[in-house]
């Protein structure tokens, strides 16, 4: 959700604020703002919309000052306006926050503070912080936090700063990400790394219940109780590159075609040299003893959207290749349902940002209740990361473009390595079959990089598929999760209505929307549904419905009952998700940029969804 950003030092602060909020508008994008601190008053600038109605604004009226505080908007509470948007003032205007998250007490927190005479300008839930911070202070910032924090209830991350105290912000994270950037004479805050990347490598990571002051000289940390926290930087080593679009017109084109490397690099050193002469999974991070993966009798899968498509993918490949039965549960219906987690359970909790609210929470349930968590996720450090007792990243890079493209791929291989782990260790797979399966997680990087070297087809049949209202997306088996998440990829950034469903069940009733032209994107790899593939097919082309299907490159029969064909390189079936979900991201994106739509920012939509 909403993007916050911090910085006091010698630059103008509003320079490295707009800067900031650049690389964070994809967490948010109804309205950005920031509040620099100069000669015993605080400026505020804001606007809805996208950033660049911001920068308008700014370039017209610039803002002189050296400490400051900016974000960028998603909205929960009230609509996108700029009064909505952040900085919120008190009512002297000698206090701002910006703020992520909820605050789930604010009804009763507004109403007291009105009974007291506070008139709100906003109708937002974080206005009330503004007040209290204000209402709070006697001479110290951080002190006014603390106490504004004890009285808000809910998951979020505030800075705070006041003219009376130009030289700092302050910080307090509930939950919500926050991260100090650490600079020479200078110093940041941030929601999310990259919005600080270009002048720090430096970071400390704000816990929950911690407050960060943050002045030129430095940063302190410390509990809400007041004790102090002490802790080491960490480096984040990412390319400042990988937040460019490096020559492509979107993040989203160059992200598709940064999987064929980030397939390599999630692979990277996790194969090595077996004794038999080939090479076979060691997993590093899982502190699992000789018997923890015999004694799994369950896996839980739990994630939301796309992360949760690569879930249905990870259930078939534990089941196939370890001998596991699993599940795989939305995480904001696994939160508030009864599940029978037992002792002998394994919960995968996966998450690209590792900070979606509802997969944290329910990751933190079946912990509680006894289940061994396992996380699997993009970001070092996000709070799923931190919650688990073993985790498993994804080395993706950062992920900008809103609809996730290789964050996906990456939790397909990581859960592929995983499987084939989990085989050998509980005895279900044999070393020929991992050995083999190994060979072939070997050869994706290439062939992902082949599919994405033809792309006439794919870019031909965006002009069929983007004059239609609908589109309906079918696979069996494997490929039932390839054409969900296909479907996604279609909806979320061409608005084109597309629907997902077993090929079996399309008898069952969607048949009757199927007519002249009707499009249908059937996934057809998996060789032991492929004839039942075949005759769902026959079905919609006897309705006249257009078929178009990704399928292997030398698979003959598919093109005597489909239109159009999307190839892929063959590879073992348990992977092909791995490949097919490539030509589905380029259909979507194409048609999305046929129709002119904003790619890389969907409307209503935001990065990481850090509230319920
Ligand atoms: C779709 C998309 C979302 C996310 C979902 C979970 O392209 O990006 O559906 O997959 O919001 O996000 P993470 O993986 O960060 O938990």
């Amino acid at each position: 959700m909403c993007g916050i950003v911090g910085y006091v030092g010698p630059r103008q602060a509003q320079d490295v604020l707009m800067h900031g909020l650049a690389r964070l508008e994809y967490r948010g994008y109804d309205s950005a703002g920031l509040a620099v601190a100069d000669r015993g008053r605080v400026a505020v600038a804001k606007a809805e919309g996208k950033l660049a109605r911001l920068i308008e604004r700014v370039d017209q009226s610039p803002l002189p000052g050296h400490a400051g505080i900016g974000h960028t908007r998603w909205a929960t509470h009230g609509v996108p306006s700029d009064r909505n948007a952040h900085p919120h003032s008190d009512t002297t205007g000698d206090f701002v926050v910006v703020h992520n998250g909820i605050v789930e007490n604010f009804r009763a927190l507004r109403d007291r503070l009105e009974a007291e005479g506070v008139a709100f300008r906003s109708d937002t839930d974080s206005e009330v912080l503004a007040h209290l911070v204000a209402r709070a202070f006697d001479g110290d910032l951080t002190e006014a936090v603390r106490r504004t924090i004890s009285q808000a209830e809910g998951a979020y991350a505030l800075v705070a700063m006041t003219s009376r105290q130009p030289d700092r912000i302050v910080a307090a994270r509930m939950i919500s990400p926050l991260v100090v950037g650490l600079g020479e004479g200078e110093n940041f805050l941030a929601s999310d790394i990259p919005a600080v990347l270009e002048y720090t490598r430096e970071f400390l990571l704000v816990e929950d219940g911690e407050i960060a002051t943050v002045t030129r000289d430095g940063a302190t940390l410390e509990t809400i109780a007041g004790s102090p926290v002490r802790k080491q930087p960490f480096t984040a080593d990412w390319e400042t590159d990988s937040v460019r679009k490096g020559g492509f017109d979107h993040f989203m084109a160059k992200e598709i075609h940064e999987q064929p490397d980030v397939i390599s690099r999630t692979l990277g050193a996790r194969i090595r040299p077996s004794e038999d002469g080939g090479e076979q999974v060691a997993l590093e991070g899982l502190e699992w003893s000789d018997r923890d993966p015999a004694e799994i009798d369950r896996i839980w899968i739990t994630a939301c959207g796309t992360a949760y498509h690569a879930g249905l993918v990870g259930r078939v490949l534990f089941e196939q290749l370890a001998g596991i039965p699993g599940e795989v549960a939305f995480a904001h219906e696994l939160r508030y349902g009864k599940p029978l987690f037992r002792d002998g359970s394994l919960t995968l909790a996966i998450s690209q940002s590792g900070e979606t609210a509802d997969t944290v929470a329910a990751a933190r349930l079946a912990r509680r209740r006894g289940s061994r968590l396992l996380a699997l996720t993009n970001v070092v450090g996000s709070s799923l990361a931190r919650e688990a007792d073993d985790v498993l990243y994804t080395w993706a890079g950062p992920e900008i473009s809103v609809a996730s493209t290789k964050a996906y791929v990456a939790m397909l291989v990581g859960e592929s390595l995983l499987a084939l782990e989990l085989g050998r260790r509980r005895g279900t797979l044999s070393r020929t079959a991992e050995r083999e399966l190994v060979a072939e997680l070997r050869t994706l990087p290439g062939k992902a990089a082949r599919v994405l070297e033809d792309m006439d087809e794919v870019s031909r049949l965006a002009d069929v598929l983007a004059g239609s209202p609908d589109a309906y997306f079918i696979g069996r088996g494997l490929d039932l999760a390839s054409a969900m998440e296909g479907a996604l990829k279609l909806k979320e950034i061409s608005y084109i209505h597309a629907e997902a469903m077993p090929a079996g069940e399309l008898k069952h009733g969607t048949l009757a929307l199927i007519s002249d032209g009707t499009p249908v994107v059937a996934v057809v790899t998996q060789e032991d549904v492929h004839s039942k593939a075949m005759l769902s097919l026959q079905e919609v082309k006897a309705r006249r419905g257009l078929v178009i299907a990704v399928a292997y490159e030398d698979d003959e029969e598919i093109g005597t009952v489909s239109d159009h064909v999307l190839r892929i390189p063959r590879v073992a079936d348990v992977f092909s998700p791995i490949l097919a979900a490539i030509p589905l991201q380029l259909l979507a994106y194409f048609v999305a940029r046929r129709l002119g739509r904003d790619i890389d920012q969907p409307r209503n939509l935001a990065k990481s969804v850090t509230v319920e």
